[in-house]
């Protein structure tokens, strides 16, 4: 179970252990817009397909969208890995259960590596006509639907076995 520190100084040595705001500010922020972007998915599929079968397209919002939230949550991760890496941070800090501390940190970098992989895929797809980039596209947005569901998953497990460690995505501690 992680304690919170009272003092300044308590909670300056503790700030490795847990967020700092900016970088909850920013996990949230990516957390709706890969739910609203995946949700728009469907859509873009349908409008590439009919780009590429030269039909007229009427409806051009879905994929105006999908691109601004795509080109978004790729500066942001980058954002994210540079705080990650300026400032790193012990998964699940204080937990007594190693494996599923080091799955979650598994699943965190894999997060990185899906998130910063999908959007240059997509922009060959869609601006460059690069087919295969659009299959791998597609089969990482699975991939993120899973990686979403372990990630869901293991945090309501370490709830289960008395460990909340969701507080640590909530409240922050010292440090950008
Ligand atoms: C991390 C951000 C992104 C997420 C979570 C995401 C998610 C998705 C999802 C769920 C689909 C539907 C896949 C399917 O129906 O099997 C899709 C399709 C597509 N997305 Fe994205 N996308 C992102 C960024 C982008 C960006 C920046 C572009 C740039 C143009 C883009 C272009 C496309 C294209 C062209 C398709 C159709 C691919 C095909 O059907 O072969 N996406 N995306």
């Amino acid at each position: 179970m992680t304690t919170t520190p009272t003092t300044p100084s308590a909670r300056a040595a503790h700030a490795r252990h847990g967020y700092s705001s900016y970088q909850i500010t920013l996990h949230w922020t990516v957390a709706v817009l890969v739910v609203v972007n995946w949700l728009i998915g469907g859509g873009m599929s349908q409008v590439y397909e009919a780009v590429q079968q030269g039909q007229s397209i009427s409806q051009w919002g879905p994929a105006f969208v999908h691109i601004c939230l795509g080109i978004a949550i790729f500066l942001i991760m980058l954002g994210r890995l540079a705080a990650r890496l300026r400032r790193p941070v012990e998964t699940a800090a204080g937990s007594k259960h190693h494996i599923l501390a080091l799955l979650g940190r598994l699943n965190h970098w894999a997060f990185y590596i899906v998130l910063l992989l999908m959007p240059p895929l997509g922009v060959l797809a869609w601006f460059f006509g690069i087919d295969a980039a659009g299959n791998l596209h597609s089969l990482l947005a699975w991939v993120l639907l899973l990686l979403v569901v372990l990630h869901v998953g293991g945090a309501l497990l370490h709830l289960v076995l008395g460990e909340n460690i969701i507080r640590r995505m909530v409240r922050p501690t010292a440090g950008t």
